[in-house]
């Protein structure tokens, strides 16, 4: 453990439950959307917080950068001791395991912090600050090599990984919210309601707006019901551009045909 760790790792042991590739979509967008920070940092360092009773998502995650970013290096970081010592026989080069919590116990400002299926078990008054403390850590914007700085990719999704939503955040705060589903298993886009993140999760209620853009979503969906014939992908597809007259989507079809779609933070963010 480093010596950098305080004697009590901040936050509360929750439940570890993971599986074998769950994160596997999360892990392909922050690939494909952050890969490029990543090849140009000299030392790349990602952490995996909170990766649960098995160190899966952690070796999995650095598999998955390396085929974007060579270089790139991840820490399992996890506030249950015994979790630690039971990752302990998958470290290897390049992968590594720390007791620690939110204040990361990593010697330095890492260029991606992934918290999957962490803060789902705390309360939601409590993200906002968890938010600052971990933007905070995060490897600063340079605007002369014209780096945007770390990434904090903070979300949720079921078992086995079919629906997943997360917020991604830079050094400044929120940037995106992002909702990748297995399309075959979807009956329609608010089935991913349920696994929206503990920020958004309560205010899925009308007046605010992810449920405005989560009802404009399902409508959407049903008048793209011609493009069914042609497969789930095509009507999502049709779906998604649909939406995009009246929502901020940040992505193009390339992302889309995956499943997903990501939008401004701050058309998603709760009101007061
Ligand atoms: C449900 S598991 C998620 C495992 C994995 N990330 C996944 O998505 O499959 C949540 C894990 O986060 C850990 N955890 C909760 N708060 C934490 C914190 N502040 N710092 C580090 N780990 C934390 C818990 O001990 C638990 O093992």
């Amino acid at each position: 453990m480093s010596s950098r760790a305080p004697a009590r790792p901040v936050g509360t042991v929750t439940r570890g439950t993971t599986n074998p590739n769950r994160l596997r979509r999360m892990d392909r967008w922050i690939a494909a959307t952050h890969g490029a920070e990543l090849r140009r940092a000299a030392d790349p360092l990602a952490v995996d917080l909170g990766y649960g009773a098995a160190p899966w998502t952690a070796v999995e995650l650095l598999l998955r950068l390396r085929s974007v970013a060579p270089r790139a290096r991840v820490v399992g970081v996890e506030i249950e001791p015994a979790r630690v010592a039971a990752a302990e026989p998958y470290a290897r080069e390049g992968l590594d395991f720390r007791h620690g919590g939110f204040e990361i116990p990593v010697p330095r400002r890492p260029h991606l912090v992934r918290a999957a299926n962490v803060l789902r078990q705390y309360d939601e008054d409590e993200v906002a600050a968890v938010w600052r403390r971990l933007c905070a850590r995060l490897a600063p914007a340079d605007p002369v090599t014209g780096s945007r700085g770390g990434l904090l990719v903070e979300g949720t999704c079921d078992e086995i990984g079919r629906r997943h939503v997360w917020v991604a955040l830079g050094p400044e705060g929120p940037r995106t919210v992002t909702f990748a589903t297995r399309l075959g298993s979807l009956e329609r886009p608010s089935d991913l309601a349920e696994r929206l993140p503990k920020a958004l999760i309560h205010r899925n209620v009308p007046g605010e707006p992810v449920h405005a853009f989560l009802r404009d979503f399902d409508r959407a969906w049903a008048a793209a019901a011609p493009y069914a014939s042609y497969g789930a992908r095509q009507r999502w597809i049709r779906t998604v551009r649909e939406l995009t007259a009246d929502w901020p989507v940040t992505d193009g079809p390339a992302r889309w045909r995956q499943g997903e779609v990501t939008v401004r933070w701050g058309a998603l963010a709760p009101r007061g």
